[in-house]
């Protein structure tokens, strides 16, 4: 076989398997797995399974590992269970247990709308006990989610001193936003963070979990976050200030985080701000920026409603302008730069993506 054709396999399987493991995801893939295990759609199990996981996105060998709940050893009691379930509901109390063959045609009319009935009942528990039970252990157990708890908690620790509003903010980004999940799993780098556009400065803080030396800039047009920012961050090797993110002095960084602030310029502003952030990485440095992304339809329309709500609220005076995906990324590729793209929902119907850019350590020679 060829190497081209072994490496696509390889990554292939790998993707397969590793998709969609946060807690949730998972919790939902073994819920949709099991419920449709008990469901009596016998033969038609695993085409639902493959349906359900491509149109919530979830994981493909995880859910059908889940309808395995179906196996011989496993039938009689599933069917056993939900014929009685059924009987207990329609009835109010527990049917004798009979053969199904011993059934005229309209008592096993009633027998098997008792066995649909229990099915989806028991499909629902069953599949949402072993949720549950899925959420737990993928949370406490997986090394990734260990470290984003850990990173999370140092966070929240670290604000624990602001004002209860902005302490009450850190929480709920941390909570709710995916970014922190993302961010948890890729290789930070190491050497000078700069955040654009830095807010409450929460990633600056989030990158420094684990070299609490590491040297740490930021800058933002809001005085009071930066204020903030200035606040929580003492104790760390830290300086943020207001800045506008134009004018801002890039020094050599290790990496450069732009989240959800280059819509507030102009698309020539934005693109020459990326092509400054390149330069000014190091090699093997990376950049990392997130953007709305515009090919998500529902979700744009409600990601960017919500941005244009902002901008009047901080009275930003423009609208929010959002290139598409292949602007950003050709900048950045005529940059150098080594590049992946994340399309990304969020726990808010949020749509964005993140670009993952590295400075090659090598330089091509040409
Ligand atoms: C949606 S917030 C994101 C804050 C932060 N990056 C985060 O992810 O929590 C956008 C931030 O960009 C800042 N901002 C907008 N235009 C800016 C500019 N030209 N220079 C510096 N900061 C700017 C705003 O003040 C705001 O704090």
């Amino acid at each position: 076989m060829q190497r081209g054709l072994k490496e696509y396999i390889r990554k292939f399987a790998t993707t397969l398997l590793t998709e969609r493991l946060d807690p949730a995801s998972a919790a939902a893939a073994v819920f949709w797995g099991i419920f449709i295990g008990i469901i009596p759609i016998y033969g038609l199990q695993t085409l639902a399974a493959v349906g359900v996981a491509l149109l919530l996105r979830l994981n493909k060998p995880l859910i059908l590992a889940a309808t395995f709940v179906n196996n011989p050893l496993f039938w009689a009691p599933t069917v056993v269970a939900s014929i009685e379930l059924g009987g207990f509901l329609r009835h109010g109390s527990f049917q004798p247990w009979r053969l199904l063959i011993v059934f005229s045609a309209a008592q096993l009319k009633e027998e098997l709308f008792s066995w649909v009935l229990g099915s989806v009942v028991l499909g629902l528990l069953a599949g949402g006990a072993a949720a549950l039970v899925t959420m737990a252990v993928v949370h406490w157990l997986t090394p990734a989610q260990r470290s984003l708890r850990q990173r999370i908690r140092f966070v929240n620790r670290t604000y624990a001193g602001s004002a209860r509003y902005d302490r009450g903010f850190v929480r709920w980004k941390m909570r709710l936003d995916r970014i922190f999940s993302l961010l948890a799993a890729e290789d930070l780098g190491t050497g000078t963070v700069v955040d654009l556009g830095c807010g409450y400065g929460m990633a600056l803080c989030f990158a420094a979990f684990g070299d609490q030396g590491r040297r740490l800039l930021g800058c933002d047009l809001n005085a009071h976050r930066i204020s903030v920012a200035q606040h929580a961050l003492h104790a760390l090797n830290a300086e943020t200030s207001v800045c506008d993110v134009r004018d801002f002095a890039l020094p050599s960084a290790g990496l450069i985080l732009i989240l959800d602030v280059l819509q507030y310029l102009p698309a020539e502003e934005q693109l020459a701000l990326l092509k400054r952030c390149c330069a000014a990485l190091e090699p093997g440095g990376r950049l990392i920026f997130r953007v709305h992304d515009r090919e998500r339809g529902l979700r744009t329309a409600l990601t960017l409603g919500l941005d244009r709500l902002l901008f009047s609220a901080e009275h930003v005076g423009s609208r929010p302008t959002i290139l598409c995906a292949a602007q950003y990324r050709s900048a950045l590729s005529e940059a150098g730069m080594e590049v992946v793209e994340r399309r990304f929902r969020n726990r808010l119907p949020l749509a964005h993506i993140l670009f993952l850019a590295r400075r090659p350590a090598v330089e091509s020679a040409s």
